[in-house]
This record gives structure tokens, C-alpha cells and sequence, in this order.
């Protein structure tokens, strides 16, 4: 059964019925206000930072699933009903979601009232804006009211969930305009310079700001006391739940709309004017806030600056090519996908909380990958941000949290492959923007000024930290796991509840990983080419002499006949070998390896890309191990916790699925590459029904073939999969590859695309490709002409002019 379906035209996904089989979210916010927003309006906002500034409070794990949000409650006579259909759930006579790129329409109707409800966060602001429209579609007159709902969270979402002896102390509001106006100010009156704001543009009919008065203490959202009763109690908050609710009643004469504008804000003061006289909050910027919007013209007029906003953004990659599934895919979804994880690398989704992690070191560093091209600044910015959490020897944090900006011990530190990831956004910011005087900024390690060092020191240090921690036959010690944080070599641990990520009982020194080889071989020469770009040439032979050393022992020691081997682990016994009675083969070290391109001139990268179709391929994608751990193995750590088939333990883990789409492109098949991509890629699913998560993104992991239900999907969203599939098809397929000397011409395409048109932006000139393939799914010669002459070679040297447009002519085959 189908849930919706795309709109290109618009950019927007159409959800169809409201009980779709799982929430499917969008967000909102671009900046500093962000927004998660269901198909049923559930959801919550942050300033920032989604633990430690939440504004509004959200229940994960909650039965039935998804209630807390926005919400708006109709009554229109005996009925009672809500827009998005939760919480009350009251059957719709219709029912449309629309998630577009930063905003989403709700339409539905019952008994000839519509409504539709609308929201974004407007750019530039700190807030989100609602504009509601109900029309009496019938040819009576009609009473409606309607109730607006939002329940305010303490601030910091842990304490905000656990700490209920002081939360429920805390709340204060204030009023305007007779409760059209609601301020939340709880811990203003101490250390806090800021405060929310709920506001309608409307005279009201009453208001509510308590919430057990609103719903009632033994009730659901489902039966708002004050809904049920049709009578707001003008209720306000002094401790417990604060809330903020809006009642509203008007008549609607036949055809009659009325236009609501409800404005969700956060507001700072300076210290020296937060109160204009005691206790009583400066409200001027809010008030400066609610001006702006006060009319629909005004809303109309910021909706359509997020759509062009959006619009230029994309501009800067489009592909028109014969499969309309691609095109979808790499014009909007992926990329819109890239945006989202930039914004919240993996702290809040409906699978992460917001609580337990921040920004990841490792999982930003990739994510760059898929939005360095559209937001160069702000790529440039998070790269410092990241490598100023750094440690001075080299290593890293492996998170840190946005508000701050530093790194934190939570999950832990000593991943080993964390390091290298710096450099591979490094190289990947530089190859896109030519901006080399990235490597002399000043940038603390360990967030200390004082041991503050230029960025090429970073990754000096970065570089030569992987180098020099190898183990027994040269290959870099994985330390408390590498990319697959599940493999937890050196963790013994036999405590229940104990954290594989921060607990290390048993370094023996000895625990290899041949997935950080790759990354090390990978990443080598273009970290020379760097050194050698910016004159430190004794450090690019030093890196070209440690790829060598790295490609040997991978080669000697990293093979096991017919793939790449995982690991040794803590005793040197070999992990991921046919040896093994269990996770005989990985495909990290797969994908990893191939697209460093160890094995290619002599046929290992062949065979493992054939065992990697032969045992880890099946529908809906390249599972991360086979067999899939049966039994709990002390010597490997939580990938065996998780039960056969899910996540790190035998499941598609998506993100690597991409490297496999990568390393076969190196060996020029285009038709086993796309083969790859396709089964994991949303617009190609389905079977939304089994695979549940968003049919407009990617997930983190798709229940395996050994599982209990293969083809099952969880943890969409916040995953790598979204930069690496961006970087995939547009650089190693389609082959437009930003490098550090140009743009090279490399496709390699499958057989059913013959013909593709791509329009990209770089370094500040515009390139109009056309490709044609002549090869079919294998790749053959690249001949690419520019303006009309023959280039020699592939890449399009860069060039300090900007503002010109070429024309590029590329034949395969
Ligand atoms: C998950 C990993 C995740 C890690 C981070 C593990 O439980 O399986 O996917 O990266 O936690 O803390
Ligand atoms: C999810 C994490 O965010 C990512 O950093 C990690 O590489 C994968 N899980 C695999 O464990």
C-alpha cells in the first residue's frame, strides 16, 4: 500500500493518509531555530542546541506514538477534531501532508470546514511561524473554535525529563492583548537571558497556560479537558507544566476563510535590560518579532524568501538525465538530506533524542561531503569547529555538543579512524573551493587558545597519529573501534548496561583495523598533494612513503584469499575471515579498500567486489556482515549484542553501501555500481508498508537477510548514507569531480542512462555538462571537450577568473 508520493514540480512530498507506518518528519530551520514536524504535527523546536535549549517538550517512546506538538483542536459543532488528525484522531473527510524544502502544509476537511495549517521557520528568525487558514466550505454559517497548543519545555531536555522535584517548581508566564500574547520566562528571574513566546495575531477568547487545567490530570491529548468542554479557564502556570493555548471563536459565513498567524519564538536580552520593571520581562524583541508577522502578506512574503532561498541553494548542482528517479534523488532529496544533516548531525531525529549525541567528530567530517558545494562558509566554519575540539596529539573527541563547541566524554574518545575523517573534510572543502589558506588559520586543540596551532599542523598531527599507533603487522590500531563503532575490540565486557563506548579493559596493543588502513591509503595522496600546494614537501613524502608501507601490509596481512580481512582483534586473531565461523566477510574494509584502490592492478579489488556480491548483497542492499553473530562474543563488543540482521550485526547499514557503489565505479563498472545504489536509494522503495521510515530519505540501517523481518527500516535522517550516496552518484558516477588542480570528467555511468545533462557551479564559474554514453554498464575512454576544443586529459584546470560559463562535452565510450 502506497502512503503518498512525490512532487517534483513543488519539491514536496504528498502524504496521503495520516496513519502512515511510522511518523514521517521533516524539519524546519536553517540557522538557530529548529523545528521537527510529523505528518500528524507532532514534534518539538530548539534554539540551537537540541539538549540543552528545548523550548518545547516531546515524549520519544510514547504510546500510541508521536503525541506532543503543535497542535490545533477544532470544535465545530459536535465535533472535535484536529488538522493533522492526531491527537484526537477523529476520522477526516480528507487528509494532505505536504513537506516541502523548510516548510510543511497540513490541508484536511471535515463536515465543509477546512483547514490548513502551514509552517516553517522563516530565515533569519528565531522562530516558527504557523499561519492557519480554516474555510467554511458549506452553505451555512458556521461557529467553529479552535484551541492552539504548544507545552513548554524547561530548557535542558534531560533535566527537563528526569529532574521533576525542581521542574515542577519553576514555571512563569506573562500575558498580553488578553492572553493573545503568552511569554514563558521559567528560570528567567536567575541566570537565563532568554524566554519563549506563543502568540496569536488575533483578539482571542480566552487563553491557558496550565496544562493539567487544559487537558486534566487523567486525561489524554486526545480529550483536552478544555476542548471537550468548549471553554478555555484562562488558566495560568505557577510551577508544574507550563503551556501555552489559544482559544478562538468566530463565525464563518458561507466561503468565509479566516487567516491565523501563531508565532513560536525564542528571544534573548541583553543581562543590564532583561526586566523593564521588577519581575516583568523586556519584551521588545518579541514585540519587534510579532511585527514582522502580523499580516498574511508578511507571511506569504517570508515563505516565498525560504523558497528562493532553497532554490538558489540547489542551483548550484542539477542533473537532468534519463531516469527521473536520479533526477529526484540528486536535484531535491539527497541534497535536501545533506542540509539536514549539517544542521543536526545526529542529535535529533525520532530516533535520536537530542540528549545522547551531539555533534559527531567523525560523522560531521563525512557529512561536509555532501554539503561542501552548496554552503562553502559555513563548510569552512565547521571544519574549525570540529578540529578545534581536537586533541594535541592528534587524536579526537568523538563528539561535541553545538552550543558549546566542545567536546565532550560521553561517548567517549579514541576511535581510532576519528583522526583521519578531519583530513578527508579538509581535502574534500579544498578540492571544492581552492581556499588552501584554510591551512594557515590559528585553531585551538582541545578548545584551549593556548595550544592554539594552524589547521595543517591538525592535520599533520591527524596523519601522523594514524601513521605511528600501528600494531603487530602494521596496520593501525583500531583503539576503542574505528568507523563501525560497534566493533569493540579492546572492551571485554561481561556488566550489563556497561557503555562499549567508553570502557576499555583489555588493550593489549594488539587490535588492528584494516578499514583505518584503507582510509589512510585513501586519503594519502591528496594529503600530499595538499603539503606539496602549501610547500611542506618533506611532509607529502612522508605521506606517500606511509602509503606505500600501509598499501604492503594491507596486501600482506589485510588479505584473506578472496576479500579484504576486518581486524585483528585484542588476541590477533583475524576478524571478518573465511576462517571465521561467523562474520566471514565485512564490507567496510570492502569498500573502504577498493576505492583507495589497493588490489586494482592486481585483482584483488576484483574479488573482493565479487564476494562482496556473491555473500553480502540482496534486495535492499549490501548487508554490513555475513554470517550475522549468533551468539554475544566477548572479544568483539556490541556488534554482537544486537540480535542477527539488525544494525552493526548483519543488517544494510546504508552508509557503506555507497563506498561499494564508489569502489566499483574504480573497477569501471557502472552497471554493478548503480545496481548497488538503487536498492537503497528512497525514490526506488517500494514497499512502504515493510520499510516504514520516510519514503523521501535515507535511513541509517535497513533490517538484514538474516533478520526477522528483512527489508524493515529505522533511524532515518541523521546518517552518513545521505553525503556519501550525494558524493557517489555525483563524483563517481555521473564522475563531475571537484579535484585540487580542476574539475575532472571521470563518469562512469550504467547502461540505462544515456544521456545526462548537468549543470555545476565551481569556484565561482559555471559548468554546462553534457554527457553521452556510448560504453553502456561498462566504462569505457573519457573524452571531454571544452568550449570546442579537445581537452588533453580529463580535468579542466581551475583558474582565478570566475564569472564565466563553459561548456563541457564528455563521451564515454
Ligand atoms: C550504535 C551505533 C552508534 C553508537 C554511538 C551504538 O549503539 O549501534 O550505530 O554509532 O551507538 O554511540
Ligand atoms: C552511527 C554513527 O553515527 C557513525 O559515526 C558510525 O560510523 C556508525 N553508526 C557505524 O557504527
Amino acid at each position: 500500500m502506497n502512503y503518498g508520493h512525490f512532487d517534483d514540480e513543488r519539491r514536496e512530498y504528498v502524504i496521503t493518509r495520516p496513519d502512515t507506518p511510522y511518523p514521517w518528519i521533516n524539519y524546519l530551520g536553517g540557522e538557530a531555530f529548529f523545528s521537527l514536524i510529523s505528518n500528524t504535527s507532532g514534534g518539538y523546536s530548539f534554539y540551537r542546541d537540541a539538549r540543552l535549549m528545548r523550548l518545547t517538550r516531546y515524549r520519544y517512546n510514547n504510546v500510541p506514538t508521536d503525541v506532543g506538538g503543535k497542535y490545533f483542536y477544532l470544535r465545530d459543532g459536535d465535533a472535535m477534531w484536529n488538522p493533522g488528525w492526531q491527537p484526537t484522531r477523529t476520522p477526516l473527510d480528507a487528509y494532505e501532508c505536504r513537506h516541502g524544502l523548510g516548510y510543511t502544509v497540513i490541508t484536511s476537511e471535515k463536515n465543509g470546514l477546512r483547514a490548513q495549517q502551514c509552517s516553517m521557520v522563516p530565515h533569519g528568525y528565531t522562530a516558527e511561524v504557523t499561519r492557519l487558514r480554516l474555510t467554511n466550505t458549506t452553505a451555512q454559517a458556521k461557529d467553529v473554535s479552535l484551541y492552539s497548543f504548544v507545552e513548554f519545555s524547561m530548557w535542558n531536555a534531560l533535566d527537563d525529563s528526569t529532574n521533576f522535584q525542581r521542574n515542577y517548581a519553576l514555571a512563569e508566564m506573562e500575558f498580553e492583548n488578553e492572553g493573545a500574547v503568552i511569554y514563558h520566562k521559567s528560570e528567567y528571574r536567575e541566570r537565563r537571558n532568554h524566554y519563549s513566546v506563543y502568540a496569536v495575531n488575533a483578539r482571542v477568547n480566552g487563553y491557558d497556560t496550565d496544562r493539567e487545567s487544559f487537558i486534566g490530570l487523567y486525561n489524554g491529548f486526545d480529550k483536552p479537558d478544555v476542548v471537550v468542554n468548549n471553554q478555555p479557564k484562562n488558566s495560568v502556570a505557577h510551577g508544574w507544566a507550563p503551556i501555552a493555548s489559544h482559544c478562538v471563536r468566530r463565525t464563518l459565513q458561507p466561503g468565509e476563510t479566516l487567516s491565523l498567524i501563531f508565532t513560536l519564538g525564542y528571544c534573548e536580552n541583553p543581562n543590564d535590560r532583561k526586566f523593564i520593571a521588577p519581575g516583568v520581562i523586556n519584551k521588545e524583541p518579541a514585540h519587534a518579532l510579532l511585527k514582522e508577522f502580523a499580516t498574511d502578506a508578511q507571511f506569504e512574503e517570508k515563505l516565498g524568501e525560504l523558497n528562493a532561498y532553497w532554490s538558489s541553494l540547489l542551483s548550484h548542482f542539477t542533473i537532468q538525465s534519463d531516469d527521473d528517479k536520479l533526477n529526484r534523488q540528486m536535484n531535491i532529496w539527497n541534497q535536501y538530506q545533506c542540509m539536514v544533516t549539517f544542521n543536526m548531525s545526529r542529535s535529533a531525529s525520532y530516533f535520536e533524542s537530542g540528549i545522547g549525541r551531539g555533534m559527531g567528530f567523525r560523522d560531521c567530517s563525512q557529512d561536509l561531503l555532501g554539503f561542501v558545494h552548496l554552503i562553502p562558509e559555513r563548510a569552512r566554519a565547521r571544519i574549525l569547529d570540529i578540529a578545534a575540539t581536537q586533541f594535541p596529539d592528534g587524536s579526537a573527541y568523538h563528539q561535541y555538543q553545538p552550543l558549546t563547541k566542545r567536546g565532550n566524554l560521553d561517548v567517549g574518545s579514541g576511535f581510532n579512524d576519528d583522526p583521519l575523517w578531519l583530513v578527508f573534510a579538509v581535502v574534500a572543502y579544498v578540492k571544492e573551493t581552492g581556499d588552501i589558506a584554510l591551512l594557515d588559520e590559528v585553531v585551538d586543540f582541545d578548545n584551549n587558545p593556548e595550544l592554539a596551532a594552524p589547521m595543517r599542523e591538525h592535520l599533520r598531527r591527524a596523519f601522523h597519529y594514524t601513521a605511528e599507533h600501528c600494531g603487530p603487522h602494521g596496520l593501525p590500531l583500531i583503539g576503542r573501534a574505528d568507523w563501525n563503532d560497534c566493533l569493540n575490540l579492546n572492551c571485554y565486557s561481561s556488566v550489563p548496561g556497561e557503555s562499549f563506548q567508553t570502557v576499555t579493559n583489555n588493550d593489549t596493543g594488539i587490535a588492528e583495523s584494516v578499514f583505518i588502513a584503507g582510509m589512510l591509503v585513501g586519503v594519502a595522496d591528496d594529503y600530499a598533494r595538499l603539503c606539496d600546494l602549501s610547500g611542506e614537501t618533506a611532509e607529502a613524502a612522508y605521506a606517500s612513503e606511509r602509503k606505500l608501507l600501509m598499501v604492503d601490509a594491507v596486501e600482506k596481512y589485510g588479505w584473506d584469499g578472496n576479500w579484504f580481512l576486518r581486524a585483528y582483534d585484542a588476541n590477533g586473531e583475524k576478524v571478518g575471515s573465511d576462517e571465521c565461523k561467523e562474520g566471514k566477510i565485512f564490507v567496510e574494509p570492502q569498500g573502504m579498500c577498493v576505492m583507495a584502490g589497493i588490489g586494482v592492478a592486481n585483482g584483488m579489488a576484483q574479488k573482493a567486489l565479487d564476494a562482496t556480491r556473491e555473500h553480502l548483497m540482496f534486495d535492499y542492499g549490501v548487508v554490513l556482515n555475513w554470517p550475522a553473530y549468533q551468539e554475544y562474543h566477548l572479544n568483539l563488543g556490541e556488534i554482537s549484542s544486537y540480535p542477527p540482521g539488525y544494525k552493526e550485526n548483519g543488517s544494510v547499514f546504508c552508509h557503506n553501501n555507497p563506498w561499494v557503489v564508489i569502489a566499483e565505479t574504480e573497477l569501471g563498472h557502472g552497471d554493478r555500481a548503480f545496481d548497488v545504489y538503487r536498492r537503497t536509494a528512497p525514490a526506488y522503495i517500494e514497499d512502504q508498508q515493510l520499510h516504514r521510515t520516510e519514503p523521501y530519505v535515507y535511513s541509517q540501517t535497513v533490517n538484514g537477510k538474516e533478520s526477522y523481518k528483512p527489508g524493515e527500516a529505522k533511524n532515518s535522517w541523521l546518517t552518513g548514507t545521505a553525503a556519501w550516496n550525494f558524493y557517489a552518484i555525483s563524483q563517481a558516477v555521473l564522475g563531475v569531480k571537484p579535484e585540487l588542480d580542476g574539475l575532472k570528467l571521470d563518469p562512469c555511468l550504467p547502461g540505462h542512462i544515456h544521456h545526462v545533462t548537468i549543470h555545476r557551479e565551481f569556484r565561482g564559474n559555471r559548468y554546462e555538462i553534457e554527457i553521452q554514453n556510448r560504453a553502456g554498464g561498462e566504462k569505457g575512454p573519457v573524452q571531454v571537450i571544452v568550449d570546442g576544443v579537445a581537452l588533453a586529459g580529463q580535468t579542466i584546470p581551475a583558474t582565478a577568473e570566475t564569472g564565466k560559463t563553459y561548456r563541457v562535452e564528455v563521451t564515454v565510450g
